[in-house]
């Protein structure tokens, strides 16, 4: 088992590596006292899958468990759901110190999060995330929320779990083009963080369908860290430190959006975008043609698309920037890698290349 300890003072709190779903209960009881009650919020199949193992071990220590299902997919984290997910813990009488259990993806993540963070103004919450997406990126940094019709993730909070138990044995059930999705991100921290883990991806990363459990916890271990180190430095996305995070999102964004959500999914598109983030750094002389040709060959190692469609030039793509949340004063910004390890905000690329690279 690894520890990864997010240090937000009052609201630091523990991320879990490498543990059982069997294990879970005594660890609840430490961390959530004076109660007897609690909620597991997840999916059918997830349910299915990990339920048992999970209520067994919360009842074994005392606890009177309740599961409560949501539907699966991106299209209920809404407010709807949110609002059957207040009335069925207001049916179970549920108490100011009884802990929700997040079990799923980042959709149930989000959801679930959004609903400890607002009913009764707070719940406790612990993360239990099922997906490499969930394991190194959503169910750490506290952002909770749901989406409207109008756009993803526009109504949330920031609301810090209490800890974050992560099993990764789970991942075995996991579907392939789901792993993929999380190895963007993985990535990601690599070439934004930390050019030592980019190495140790570099040389260890293959099939990413059999992973060792051994290397699993290394990659989960050490993104968590590098999150969770941006995230201490600036928790609510205030000093501008957390942007770096968005490496690959300004572009991948609006492929998810002109493709409506339907041709990529979120790594995909993240992996598109952080090619075209490269390939502009590359055209501004801000790295080396090496490097980025390092950054091209990872994500190719891992099966994820690089190419960005040629379809959308730069007329279709621009009015999507122009309404991305990354704009500022009228300036996009991007997140651009300057080396790998090391990235640098600039809203100053030029139409000219940006017009070169989305060919
Ligand atoms: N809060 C944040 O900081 C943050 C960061 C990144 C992403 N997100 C959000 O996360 C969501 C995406 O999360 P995701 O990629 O985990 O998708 P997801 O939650 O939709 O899960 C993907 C699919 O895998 C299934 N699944 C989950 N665990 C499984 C397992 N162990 N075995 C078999 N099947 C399993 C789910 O039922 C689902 O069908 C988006 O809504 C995104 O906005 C949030
Ligand atoms: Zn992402």
């Amino acid at each position: 088992m690894k520890i990864v300890k997010v240090k937000l003072g009052k609201r630091s709190y523990p991320i879990y590596i490498g543990v059982d779903l069997s294990a879970l209960g005594p660890v609840l009881t430490r961390h959530c006292p004076n109660t007897h009650k609690t909620i597991i919020v997840t999916n059918e199949l997830l349910s299915e899958l990990y339920g048992e193992i999970l209520e067994k071990s919360l009842k074994t220590v005392g606890y009177q468990v309740r599961t409560i299902l949501v539907p699966d997919g991106e299209k209920y984290k809404t407010l709807e759901q949110a609002e059957k997910l207040y009335q069925s813990l207001l049916k179970e009488k549920i108490e100011r110190f009884s802990p929700i259990i997040a079990l799923g993806g980042g959709v149930i993540g989000d959801l679930t999060g959004f609903v400890s963070a607002t009913f009764l103004r707070g719940l406790p919450l612990v993360q239990v995330p099922t997906t490499l997406v969930a394991q190194v990126d959503s169910s750490i940094g506290g952002k909770v929320g749901i989406d409207l019709p109008e756009g993803k993730n526009l109504v949330g909070a920031f609301y810090q779990p209490t800890f974050v138990w992560i099993d990764l044995k789970v991942l075995e059930t996991l579907a392939l083009e789901e792993m993929r999705n999380g190895f963007a991100e993985v990535i990601k921290y690599g070439i934004i963080q930390e050019a030592k883990f980019f190495n140790y991806l570099e040389m260890w990363v293959s099939d990413v369908g059999h992973l060792s459990l051994k290397f699993l916890e290394e990659i989960v271990y050490r993104s968590c860290k590098i999150k969770s180190e941006i995230v201490q430095k600036d928790e609510c996305e205030r000093t501008g430190l957390r942007r770096i995070l968005n490496f690959g999102h300004t572009l991948g964004h609006v492929l998810e959006a002109l493709t409506k959500y339907r041709i990529y999914k979120h790594g995909e598109a993240v992996s598109i975008g952080m090619v075209g983030a490269t390939k502009i750094a590359e055209k501004m002389k801000l790295i080396k043609k090496e490097e980025a040709e390092r950054i091209v060959n990872l994500l190719k190692k891992v099966e994820l698309p690089t190419n960005w469609p040629k379809k959308y030039k730069l007329e279709k793509v621009y009015p999507y920037l122009e309404h991305d949340k990354k704009v500022k004063n009228g300036k996009i910004n991007f997140v651009l890698p300057v080396k790998i390890g090391q990235v640098i905000v600039r809203n100053d690329v030029p139409k000219k290349i940006l017009n070169k690279v989305l060919k």
